[in-house]
């Protein structure tokens, strides 16, 4: 690898350099998302995926209400286990409750400095219940620097995020979230796999999401959803997993649900746990391995093998499209 210390770059490179990637960045802001995904997919893309996905880190609680730790270190500890044991990875799902005392500015900066010398290049975040309360607040924006609702479109796999939109345990899909979500939802499940991330469970699917409190609201609109359009693989959090129990995953109709946390040991779990998700150029299936991370192992009875309708492909960038719907306050 080239040693960036010795390269030099003359100040016209360097001009050159900046006008050439403004031009670019308002190009990128002029394109229509269909623009931006034509042109993604004319790049040869990798020939494979591996993702981490964990939630509810829980930074800023310590005590022992998290095990003697702060949830920054061990989000760390997860970092240290992902780094050194599995390598690295193509992106990280941060699928909130990132902070503990609602998205607190200094939870926020710590979190962030966990994140920023993680060695892992590319998170995709949104707000759980804890942070919730950053969003309106601006903070959100300052430090994550993602809008609270998005898709990333990677080849044939389509995320689909949609952060916390209040404060309270028992989750909220508004209804504007959820007609966004409906159609962009539609516009790509003819040549996508879709998978949704939401911090709180859909209702009556893993372990405890049968509690109001631990699943999203209301529910005839969640179910409505799911009427409506193809979801593959719903990814959540905020249920947080001491021992792993083989009713963390579940596949009901055509749909797996898997329930990633928690990344930190807030509420006296005595675990870090995450989700390794691998896929190969060409297969229809994703290997998704629960890994606790406090010994650095997978545990073999909450593995899932996804299978999704396309083969997969890959962009060489995920193209990340914002939802433009208001937030509620
Ligand atoms: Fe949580
Ligand atoms: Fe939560």
């Amino acid at each position: 690898m080239k040693d960036r210390s010795s390269v030099r770059i003359s100040r016209r490179e360097f001009l050159g350099g900046v006008l050439v990637g403004g031009a670019g960045l308002i190009l990128g802001c002029r394109m229509s998302p269909e623009e931006k995904l034509q042109r993604a997919a004319r790049l040869p893309g990798p020939q494979s995926r591996r993702v981490w996905a964990m939630a509810d880190p829980h930074v800023g609680l310590a005590g022992r209400h998290n095990d003697g730790r702060d949830g920054a270190d061990w989000l760390q500890v997860c970092v240290q286990d992902v780094r050194r044991r599995i390598g690295s990875v193509d992106y990280v799902l941060g699928l909130g409750d990132l902070t503990h005392h609602a998205g607190r500015e200094d939870e926020l900066r710590a979190y962030v400095r966990v994140r920023n010398r993680s060695g892992l290049p590319v998170w995709y975040e949104m707000a759980g219940n804890h942070d919730y309360a950053a969003i309106p607040a601006g903070l959100w924006r300052r430090y994550i620097r993602q809008p609270p609702r998005y898709a990333v479109i990677d080849g044939t796999l389509a995320w689909f995020f949609i952060s916390a939109e209040r404060g309270k345990s028992d989750g909220l899909v508004g209804e504007a979230t959820a007609d966004w979500l409906k159609d962009a939802i539609a516009r790509h499940q003819d040549k996508r796999n879709i998978i949704v991330c939401s911090h709180q469970a859909v209702h009556a699917t893993v372990n405890y999401s049968g509690d109001e409190a631990a699943s999203l609201n209301p529910r005839e609109r969640v179910a409505d959803i799911l009427s409506s359009v193809r979801v593959d693989l719903w990814l959540c959090g905020h249920i947080h997993g001491g021992k792993r129990e083989p009713g963390y995953v579940r596949r009901l109709g055509r749909t797996t649900y898997i329930n990633v946390a928690a990344a930190g040991h807030a509420y006296a779990t005595r675990a870090c746990n995450g989700y390794i998700l691998d896929m190969a150029e060409g297969s229809n299936t994703m290997l998704a391995r629960c890994r606790d991370h406090d010994h650095d192992r997978y545990v073999r009875n909450q593995e899932a093998r996804v299978t999704f309708p396309y083969p997969a492909r890959f962009f060489a960038r995920p193209v990340l499209l914002p939802a433009r719907i208001p937030i509620l306050v």
